[in-house]
C-alpha cells in the first residue's frame, strides 16, 4: 500500500511544487511506482511534467467532486514508475462547490482508496492556503512534508501549520505523521541561509530532514521544459539533493517497516518547539533581512 505524503505550507513560493515534482521523479528514478497528485489549482506541477491541463477533460477536479474515477483521470509522464493526477483551472470553485458536501474533507482519501495499492509512493501537491483542498491532503495523507525556504520570514506561519495538523490529528486523521521540514533554496554563501538551518535545526531537532535542497537555477529553468530537473539536467546539484531526498526518506520508510523507528513524535511538542524556533530565528536576525 502506497505511503502518502502531503507537501504543504500555506506560504507561496517556498518550494512546494519544485519538491513535489522533482521528489516524485526521483522516487520514479529509484524505480518505485509514484503517483503524483496536483492539488493546486495553478496546475504548476502538472504543467512542469509537460501535462497540458487546459486541454484535460477529466482531472482531479471531476474525481473529487465524483463525476469520474480516479483511474480514470490519472495519466503517465515521460518518466517510467511516474504517473500524474492532473489539476486543472475548474478546481479554483471546488472549495466553494463542495463546501456542503458531507464529509467534504474526507472525499480525496475517500476517491484515492481505488489506487493506493497500485503505487509505492503518493506525493499530493498542495495549494498556498490552509483551506479545504489541503484539508482533504492532510486527511488522505500518511505525512505531511513542509519546504521551509531559508529566508528573513521562513519560519512566518509554521505555528499555524502545526496547530494545523494537531487539529487534523484530533478530528480527521489520527495517523498523520510529520515527514519533516525540508529545508529549501539554501545558499552557503549567505549568513542568513546558515543563521535558519541553525536555528531551525537547534529547535526542531529529528524532524528537519538530514537534506537540504540548495538554491540551483536548474531547478527554476526545468518547468518551462515540462520536465524534473533529473531529465532537464542529470548532473546538476539540484538534481542531486532530490535524489539525496528520496534516499533518506526511502530509508526512514525502510526502516518504518521493520519497526525500528518507535513511536513518531507528538505533534503538541513539534508545535511547542516550532513556537521557540519562531521566536528564536526572529530574535538572532533582529534588523531588515539582508
Ligand atoms: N531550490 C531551488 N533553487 C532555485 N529556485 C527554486 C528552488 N526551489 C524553488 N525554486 C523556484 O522558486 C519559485 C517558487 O517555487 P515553487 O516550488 O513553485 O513554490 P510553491 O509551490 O511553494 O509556491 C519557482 O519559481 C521555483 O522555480
Ligand atoms: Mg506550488
Amino acid at each position: 500500500m502506497a505511503r502518502v505524503i502531503a507537501i504543504a505550507n500555506q506560504k507561496g513560493g517556498v518550494g512546494k511544487t519544485t519538491t513535489a515534482v522533482n521528489l516524485s521523479a526521483s522516487f520514479a528514478a529509484a524505480e518505485q511506482s509514484t503517483l503524483l497528485i496536483d492539488i493546486d489549482p495553478q496546475a504548476n506541477a502538472s504543467n512542469g511534467l509537460g501535462i497540458k491541463t487546459r486541454e484535460l477533460e477529466r482531472t482531479v477536479y471531476e474525481v473529487l467532486v465524483g463525476t469520474t474515477p480516479v483511474h480514470e483521470a490519472i495519466v503517465h509522464s515521460e518518466m517510467p514508475h511516474l504517473d500524474v493526477l492532473p489539476s486543472h483551472i475548474n478546481l479554483v470553485g471546488a472549495e466553494i462547490e463542495i463546501v456542503d458536501v458531507k464529509n467534504r474533507e474526507r472525499l480525496l482519501a475517500e476517491r484515492i482508496k481505488a489506487v493506493r495499492d497500485s503505487y509505492k509512493f503518493i506525493l499530493i501537491d498542495c495549494p498556498p492556503s490552509l483551506g479545504l483542498l489541503t484539508l482533504n491532503a492532510l486527511t488522505a495523507a500518511d505525512s505531511i512534508l513542509v519546504p521551509v525556504q531559508c529566508e528573513y520570514y521562513a519560519l512566518e506561519g509554521l505555528g499555524q501549520l502545526l496547530n494545523t495538523i494537531s487539529i487534523v490529528r484530533k478530528h480527521l486523521n489520527p495517523r498523520l505523521e510529520i515527514e519533516g521540514v525540508l529545508l529549501t533554496m539554501y545558499d552557503n554563501r549567505l549568513r542568513l541561509s546558515n543563521q535558519v538551518v541553525q536555528e531551525v535545526t537547534r529547535h526542531l531537532g529529528e524532524k528537519v530532514c538530514k537534506t537540504i535542497i540548495g538554491r540551483n537555477v536548474r531547478l527554476a529553468e526545468a518547468p518551462s521544459h515540462g520536465k524534473p530537473v533529473i531529465l532537464y539536467d542529470a548532473l546538476s546539484i539540484g538534481a542531486k539533493h532530490y535524489l539525496d531526498l528520496a534516499q533518506e526518506i526511502l530509508e526512514r520508510d525502510k526502516m518504518r517497516m521493520a519497526g525500528k523507528n518507535g513511536a513518531s513524535v507528538e505533534p503538541s511538542a513539534v508545535v511547542e518547539a516550532a513556537g521557540a524556533a519562531v521566536s528564536a530565528v526572529a530574535s538572532a536576525m533582529q534588523g531588515p533581512p539582508q
